[in-house]
């Protein structure tokens, strides 16, 4: 519990920087970022920011992190031989793997195996470019980066959310909230289990949602057209958008988001999809689903519509109130 309102207040603190932060490039001299030059220099890129709230919550650099969900982006960078490829077949090879997450495309077999497969995120091409470039480029591993990055952790360069779009702006929002509970849930299953962690998403998953809503200053829900708390059903519209994603799904189409202006505020849609870690509660209920894991989503949940679904199919969407700029 501690930890995690330490690393909500470690967002709370990049986002107050982050929104205090209006000038251009401001604060880029003291993050070592050697990709603000080779891509666009808008701050919204910065790389190490993006890894900070994006990535890091999972990928923790710390070296004397209690609980460890994730390998570091070091372990990584071994894995991945980095020493043995350009700059940009490294990129290549990393985007490859976070824009389709699953075991064919891994290259850490024992990673997947001791932590389970990293959940999908959605990131703009020209935002992951920048990460992998920024992981290839900087010894992240040395002792040297590790002291600078503890050092400057807590202010990273500011993200500049004035200039976003509000498309932009949300999904920034749906990836941070999904990042934090995806840190938290697999830190659950990896400590309890499947039937265990059930209890942390019974109890933390909308508390978190919440705390995360009121740090970024945004509504943020994550709904479905087969919920499992009845509270995370979908309305009208969202069904409507739940049933496009799935007929693009069907077409093999990019999975675009949906923005709707209304006269102070926008929303956004953003899909959630799934993958093998999800069907271990979201599964069928006879062959994937652990009797004991049912047995403790059925007690919490007797509604439970949330079962049935198989990889890479839509679970849901985030939708992300902002208000107008
Ligand atoms: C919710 C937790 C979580 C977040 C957030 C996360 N990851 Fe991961 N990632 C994992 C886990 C767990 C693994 C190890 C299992 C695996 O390889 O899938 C992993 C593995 C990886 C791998 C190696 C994959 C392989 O198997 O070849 C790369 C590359 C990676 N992550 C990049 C990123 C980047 C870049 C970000 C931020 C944009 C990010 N991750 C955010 C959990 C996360
Ligand atoms: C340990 C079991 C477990 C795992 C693993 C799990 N979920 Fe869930 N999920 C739940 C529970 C329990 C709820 C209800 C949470 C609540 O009460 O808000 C839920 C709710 C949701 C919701 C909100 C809508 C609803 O049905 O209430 C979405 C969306 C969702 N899960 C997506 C996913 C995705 C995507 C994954 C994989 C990346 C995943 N879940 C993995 C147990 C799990």
């Amino acid at each position: 519990m501690k930890k995690l309102l330490a690393t909500l207040s470690l967002s709370a603190i990049i986002f107050t920087v982050a929104c205090n932060d209006t000038e251009e490039g401001k604060d880029s001299s003291n993050t070592s970022d050697s990709t603000s030059s080779t891509t666009s220099s808008k701050p919204t890129d910065n790389a190490l920011a993006l890894l900070q709230s994006n990535c890091f919550n999972c990928h923790n650099p710390d070296k004397e992190a209690a609980v460890r969900v994730a390998p570091t982006m070091a372990d990584i960078k071994t894995a991945y031989k980095a020493d043995e490829l350009t700059g940009s077949e490294f990129a290549h090879k990393m985007i490859a793997f976070i824009n389709n997450p699953t075991e064919e495309n891994s290259h850490m077999p024992e990673a997947v195996k001791q932590y389970g497969m990293m959940p999908k995120l959605n990131y703009k091409e020209e935002q992951l470019e920048a990460m992998a470039a920024y992981i290839y480029k900087n010894d992240i591993g040395s002792d040297e980066w590790y002291i600078q990055w503890k050092a400057t952790k807590d202010q990273p360069a500011g993200t500049n959310t004035a200039d976003m779009s509000y498309e932009d702006l949300g999904l920034s929002i749906a990836n941070r909230t999904k990042a934090q509970l995806g840190k938290n849930l697999m830190g659950a299953l990896k400590k309890h289990g499947a039937p265990g962690a059930v209890t942390f998403c019974n109890t933390r998953a909308i508390p978190l949602t919440d705390s995360m809503a009121k740090v970024l200053h945004a509504g943020v829900k994550r709904v479905s057209d087969q919920p499992r708390n009845p509270n995370n059903q979908a309305n009208e519209a969202e069904i409507a958008y739940i049933k496009e994603l799935k007929e693009k799904i069907a077409k093999g189409e990019p999975l675009t988001p949906k923005i709707i202006e209304a006269e102070d505020k926008v929303t956004g849609y953003y899909a959630i999809e799934t993958n093998k870690m999800c069907i271990q509660c979201h599964g069928n209920k006879n062959t994937d689903i652990l009797p004991e894991t049912y047995a403790n989503i059925h007690k919490a949940y007797p509604a439970d519509k949330a079962t049935g679904y198989g990889e890479k199919q839509i679970r849901g969407i985030w939708v992300i109130t902002m208000d107008k700029k």
